[in-house]
């Protein structure tokens, strides 16, 4: 009954463009580590992290003790004042990045960030066109839902930008038929086509994610940003990594996933996971991008002493703790687990992603690869009622992702895949 009124109570007084998981939507009052509680005091094993961004995990004393000490010195000051925090956040973030990112701007949000990435290039270049990738997203506002390649997330196809899209790095569904390694890394060279054939000759940048997250947790195989960076280098293309839920460890091996593929991007973007669920956005660039906003510009809560205090705790929890590192053994067993279930479960069509970033795509038929969102509802919906939390995404909506925060272990990874095990069993 109560939770019937918060529905009705969130319809009536929310965008209803604030969307929500399941037939009967939870409320998740309470978190610790890797587990969430509901209203009624179910529990759950949180294999979504709300979206990529609970990094670490819930309520962790190390991350939320300074927080909490920072808001009762000082919550805000506006960044017309020196800010420890935020200083000591991009001097850390310039340690891991690589040496030519030298400037930092801090916002709220990836949405932001991703617009000021925009706003830098652009400028820079004095040029209004971006390359960007069919099946990706970079944020909900103006001109970032036109930088995003799917159809259901483009509210608007006004924009301040005009934006070429080249075709995905997706293997799963290649659009030209090919096979990795034999198609030569064909989707790279696409870049290359639509550089020479729909732009001006002068593109202010191509934006990209290392794992195309809300796309289905799309992964290029490994050539493919090292390829696209030759391309890019050919043309003097600045390069936007939006690490929003690729960085800070989750894919296992590095940092940020541009480390992972190998390649020296221009400009970094940054927000979800940085913070652990404290909001914050940013960007890291060139000293000369950084520097083509010639007129005034603040972010009012940008780089705020509260969200700094948290990412700095967060960051030194992430090393303390080896979650990198566990990241990459844990998301091993996690695939390895999950291509058992494949071989079972016809469904499965694709199980792809690197580290704790592991999407498993669902098909109604793997000959005829039709997409099976139902199938994802049913599972989802089955998870749940088994306590497990798994998030969805790509084009078509039936792709399953799994992101949890970094500290699971394979005692969870084996707890989660019984929990799908037993919920396919039960939606095919
Ligand atoms: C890759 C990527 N970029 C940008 C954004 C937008 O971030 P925000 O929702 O914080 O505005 C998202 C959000 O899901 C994202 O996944």
């Amino acid at each position: 009954m109560d939770d019937l009124d918060l529905l009705r109570r969130h319809q009536e007084s929310l965008f209803p463009s604030v969307g929500l998981f399941y037939d009967e939507p939870i409320e998740l009052r309470r978190g610790e580590g890797q587990f969430v509680w509901d209203e009624h005091g179910r529990q759950y094993l949180d294999f979504f992290g709300g979206i990529a961004t609970v990094s670490s995990g819930h309520a962790i004393p190390e991350i939320n003790d300074p927080v909490k000490a920072q808001l009762d010195r000082i919550a805000h000051s506006s960044t017309l004042f020196l800010i420890r925090s935020q200083i000591e956040l991009a001097e850390r973030i310039r340690e891991m990045t690589p040496d030519h990112l030298n400037k930092v701007l801090f916002v709220n949000s990836g949405t932001e960030a991703n617009e000021a990435a925009f706003l830098i290039t652009t400028l820079n270049r004095n040029s209004n066109e971006l390359i960007a990738l069919r099946h990706s997203y970079h944020g909900r506002s103006f001109a970032t839902i036109n930088a995003s390649g799917q159809r259901g997330w483009r509210s608007s196809t006004l924009s301040p930008l005009q934006v070429h899209y080249a075709q995905s790095p997706y293997c799963y569904r290649c659009p030209w038929d090919l096979h990795y390694p034999s198609c030569g890394v064909r989707c790279a060279d696409d870049i290359e086509e639509i550089v020479t054939t729909t732009t001006s000759g002068n593109p202010a940048a191509f934006i990209a994610e290392p794992i195309q997250g809300v796309g289905g947790f799309i992964t290029p195989p490994p050539e493919y940003f090292v390829r696209v960076q030759e391309i890019l280098n050919r043309h003097g293309i600045p390069f936007i990594a939006d690490e929003v839920q690729t960085g800070w460890g989750r894919m296992g091996v590095t940092d940020f996933g541009f480390q992972a593929y190998g390649v020296n991007p221009d400009v970094v973007v940054f927000a979800k996971g940085l913070a652990n669920g404290v909001p914050i956005g940013g960007l890291i660039a060139t000293d000369e991008l950084a520097s083509a906003i010639r007129s005034l510009s603040l972010s009012t809560f940008g780089g705020n002493p509260v969200s700094s205090t948290a990412a700095l705790a967060n960051l030194n929890y992430i090393a303390t703790n080896n979650l990198r590192e566990n990241a990459l053994l844990v998301g091993a067993h996690l695939k390895e687990r999950l291509f058992e279930l494949q071989d079972k479960h016809t469904a499965i069509g694709d199980v792809r992603g690197m580290g704790l970033m592991v999407g498993i795509e669902l098909v109604r038929d793997r000959q005829t690869k039709e997409p099976a969102p139902e199938i994802v509802s049913k599972v989802q919906e089955g998870a749940k009622r088994r306590g497990l939390i798994i998030g969805r995404g790509g084009l078509h909506a039936n792709t399953i992702r799994l992101c949890p925060p970094l500290i699971v272990t394979r005692d969870d990874v084996d707890a989660a895949v019984d929990t799908l095990d037993a919920a396919f069993a039960e939606a095919s």
